[in-house]
């Protein structure tokens, strides 16, 4: 059921304070369910059975942790995987604009321009969305190719950044998305 899903979910996402640095109050790592094979299974499942319902044409995984994530859901789904990485790691590729996270300032992500045709259904995958702007900028790319974001989807969601106080000085998802 959804709470035995909650109550597993919390004992496995387990959460250093003020990593990597002060201003970030929790560092969420999937660590804790990859070794786990029977929970790792578990949530690529989830996963699996949500978008053969769906129906997908590939699945985008964000570098470097929606590279752990999304093989297993594409492999499952007979689905191409694709890698969309940090800067000057692949020939032939384009680049999204400059993006907030968390942590700061990060260059655009990219991909190889022959990944996605004009028309195809995406699937993004990442471990984690904070303020987002990871996940938009894998979403321009798709975009600037002419495919079609079927969704974005991610293990945690760190609700603190959907509206945060402005003391807080956390970056704002529900602005990035309204800019
Ligand atoms: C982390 C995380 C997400 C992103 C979320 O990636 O894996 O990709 O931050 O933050 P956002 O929603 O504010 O964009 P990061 O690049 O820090 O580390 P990684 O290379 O280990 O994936
Ligand atoms: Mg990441």
């Amino acid at each position: 059921t959804y709470e035995q899903d909650g109550e597993e979910a919390r004992e496995i996402a387990k959460y250093l304070p003020y990593f990597p640095f002060k201003g970030i109050p929790r560092f969420y790592d999937i660590g804790g369910f990859l070794e786990k094979p029977e929970v790792f299974q578990h949530i690529v499942d989830i996963f699996v059975k949500r978008y053969e319902e769906i129906g997908i044409d590939s699945v985008a995984g964000l570098d470097a942790r929606g590279f752990i994530l999304g093989p297993p859901i594409a492999l499952a789904l007979k689905k191409p995987f694709i890698m969309m990485r940090k800067q000057g790691k692949m020939p032939n590729s384009i680049s999204s604009q400059e993006y907030d996270t968390e942590y700061g300032k990060r260059s655009g992500l990219t991909v190889q321009r022959d990944k996605v045709k004009k028309g195809d259904r995406v699937l993004i995958i990442d471990d984690l969305v904070a303020t987002g702007g990871t996940l938009s900028s894998a979403v321009n790319l798709v975009h600037m190719l002419g495919g079609t974001v079927v969704e974005c989807a991610c293990v945690v969601e760190l609700k603190m950044f959907i509206d945060p106080s402005e003391e807080s000085g956390l970056p704002s998802r529900t602005k990035l998305f309204k800019s």
